[in-house]
């Protein structure tokens, strides 16, 4: 019942990628449709390879004709809802927002990205306007660093945990080939060879650690009370 979208006009911020971890992830308890919104559907892509979690299911978004009642449908089933959004503002985008219990805009740790998370976010509060509703959001760094982060990659994340207007998740989706071998091997984390990825401990861990805290999020915000209690 909660729906949560995955937002930023920014080209490969980690949108598509944090969208299928985080659904994979509560898909190991929970009944979870993805809706893949994205024009080139890296997400349908997905579904059609092996080993996709028995309790989720990716529909493809025909056109922002359709979304709302996609979300819809797929509300009425499912525990939680997750959008992946394409990489451009667009009517679709304001549609899927207008629904959401929370958006997650992902970004990388770098100063274009920044400057493009905060037309983001500025973009979602004309949303909010029009729609007269508070819609929960927080940034969440992608695509970092694990060990030696650069000197950009700390100024940049240090600019937005300083400002308490922007909610930033504690959880960072550090860079893992474990999360790029998802998109050719198919299946979620837990499905893949520690043979053939380096780290897989660590990646499933970091996919747990942002899964928590999005529930914790949600709850705080008072959606899917009665489902995820
Ligand atoms: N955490 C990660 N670790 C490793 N590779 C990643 C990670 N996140 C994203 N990538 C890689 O970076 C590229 C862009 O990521 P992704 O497709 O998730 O971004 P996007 O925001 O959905 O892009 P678009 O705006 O084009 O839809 C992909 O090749 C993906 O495999
Ligand atoms: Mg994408």
């Amino acid at each position: 019942m909660a729906v949560v979208t995955f937002a930023n006009s920014k080209g490969g911020s980690g949108k598509t990628t944090s969208a299928l971890i985080l659904a994979c992830e509560l898909a190991e308890h929970a009944s979870v449709c993805l809706i893949d919104a994205d024009p080139r559907r890296p997400l349908t892509t997905w579904a059609k390879l092996p080993g996709k979690p028995e309790r989720l299911t990716v529909v493809t978004n025909a056109s922002e004709k359709t979304i709302l009642d996609e979300i819809d449908a797929a509300r009425a089933d499912n525990q939680f809802v997750i959008v992946d959004l394409e990489g451009t503002a667009s009517r679709l985008t304001s549609y899927a927002i207008s629904q959401s219990d929370m958006v997650v805009i992902p970004m990388k740790e770098q100063q274009q990205d920044a400057l493009a998370a905060i037309d983001v976010i500025q973009e979602l509060k004309r949303d909010m306007k029009a729609v007269r509703r508070t819609i929960p959001f927080a940034v969440l760094f992608t695509q970092t660093k694990v060990v030696a982060k650069s000197r950009t990659a700390r100024f940049v994340s240090n600019q937005f945990k300083a400002n308490d207007a922007t909610p930033v998740f504690a959880t960072e989706i550090h860079e893992r080939d474990a999360y790029s071998a998802l998109f050719s091997v198919g299946g979620g984390l837990r499905r893949l060879s520690g043979r053939d990825v380096n780290n897989l401990e660590a990646a499933i861990r970091n996919a747990a650690d942002f899964a928590a805290e999005v529930v914790t999020m949600l709850r705080a915000n008072g959606a899917n009370q009665k489902r995820v209690a």
